[in-house]
């Protein structure tokens, strides 16, 4: 039987909205391979050390195209993490004169590169998104104009997990011919994305969070009728005498020497996940959110925020306490219980200002495969110690 206290052998993490933690060990094994065993850059040398690490880069774009149903696996750019691929979807599209929709739901990895764009003047317009932070595709039809290039939105808030229309999007996006773009950033590994089918033009996704690999990996998937171009110029291993950056995909989009140790443990990350099936992943995913959001609702004072059935929720879920500053909260549950959780505003300022949730923002817990019942119920627990704890203080 666990119980709450400071104990070595029994830390909680649940901050898998951040970044994944642990890793499954065939993660940690493939990046030690491809470091110890193989160490050569792939693409830029014909001896046999440097072969092999191409057919490990080009093995796991197969299995990211296969993971996400993309049939040709050359649209799928390496980056180091879904912001590198969100800013590379981004200024790699747009030009002064397009009109960008988003919403008011959006991770600063998303909004800071449209602010940048809007001062080199691409018109950009961020619908509010209603109270369980769902967006209404009716109000982004709304605000379409004639200059509409692109619609641009989180498939999965990351501050309250409440999960957006993106079919309906995407067939609204078809219907008046503009680019559709989604942040898988809290929705990769968690729910099914059928780029083809699902009719998305470019997909931003970090390797580090859901798919299990390590940090510095994320991917950019774009379709082949996006005219994309390259934001680094660099070396590629090949088109060595054209001075101009190579528009070939993919390895116009990678200039530089590739994380391959990072890139081999994220295809270990997507054999795992596919193991195990991602209904699976999603479904433990599900119970654990649901058991924590009930554990809170329970505590007296304490508002969850985001969708009212945990069905259109995935992957995080946020709270506050009456009296309580979460950031305080967050700190007590990590000194005194050993519980990572994160408190704030989660990089995604407008989120709070529809949530009401300014300046303190909230507490966000964020459970991942290897967490347990237990620990939910030790989270709950501590949670309930550490309010009444603060608001006697008070
Ligand atoms: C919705 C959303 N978009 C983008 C990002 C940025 O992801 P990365 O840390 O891989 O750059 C995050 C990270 O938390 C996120 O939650």
């Amino acid at each position: 039987m666990l119980t709450p206290g400071l104990n070595e052998e029994y830390s909680v993490y649940l901050d898998n909205a951040a970044t994944s933690f642990p890793k499954p060990e065939q993660v940690y094994e493939a990046v030690l391979r491809t470091m110890r065993d193989v160490g050569a850059s792939p693409g830029r040398g014909g001896y046999h050390r440097s072969l092999e690490a191409g057919r490990i880069l080009f093995q796991a774009r197969e299995a990211a195209a296969d993971f996400f149903s993309i049939s040709d696996s050359s649209r799928i750019i390496f980056t180091q993490n879904a912001t590198e691929a969100l800013n590379l979807a981004l200024q790699g599209t747009l030009v002064a004169g397009d009109h960008v929709v988003t919403t008011s739901m959006e991770h600063n990895s998303l909004l800071r590169p449209l602010y940048a764009l809007r001062n080199k003047g691409v018109e950009l317009s961020i619908v509010p998104v209603a109270s369980d932070g769902v967006v209404d595709v009716e109000d982004i039809r709304r605000v379409v104009r004639v200059n509409t290039r692109m619609i641009a939105v989180s498939h999965v808030s990351n501050v309250c997990g409440a999960i957006q229309p993106i079919r309906q999007l995407a067939e609204l996006c078809r219907e008046i011919g503009v680019l559709f773009l989604v942040d898988a950033a809290q929705s990769a590994g968690y729910l099914p994305i059928d780029v083809e089918h699902g009719a998305i033009d470019l997909l931003a996704v970090p390797g580090h969070k859901g798919l299990l690999g390590p940090a510095g990996t994320g991917l950019l998937y774009a379709a082949s009728h996006v005219p994309l171009r390259p934001v680094i110029q660099g070396g590629t291993g090949s088109h060595s005498t054209a001075e101009e950056q190579p528009q070939v995909m993919p390895e116009g989009f990678e200039a530089g020497t590739h994380n391959l140790p990072g890139i081999a443990g994220l295809h270990a990350g997507i054999e795992f996940i596919r193991a195990r099936g991602l209904s699976a992943v999603y479904q433990h995913e599900f119970n654990l959110l649901n058991q924590a959001e009930q554990a809170l609702r329970d505590i007296s004072g304490v508002t969850v925020y985001g969708p009212s059935n945990n069905s259109e929720r995935c992957a995080v879920l946020s709270f506050t306490a009456s009296g309580v500053d979460s950031a305080l909260l967050a700190a007590e549950l990590d000194h005194g219980f050993d519980i990572a959780v994160r408190a704030g505003l989660h990089c995604a300022p407008l989120a709070h200002r529809m949530l009401g949730t300014l300046p303190g923002g909230t507490v966000r817990l964020s459970p991942g495969w290897s967490t347990t019942s237990e620990e939910i119920a030790f989270f709950s627990d501590a949670v309930v110690q550490c309010i009444s704890k603060i608001r006697k203080s008070a």
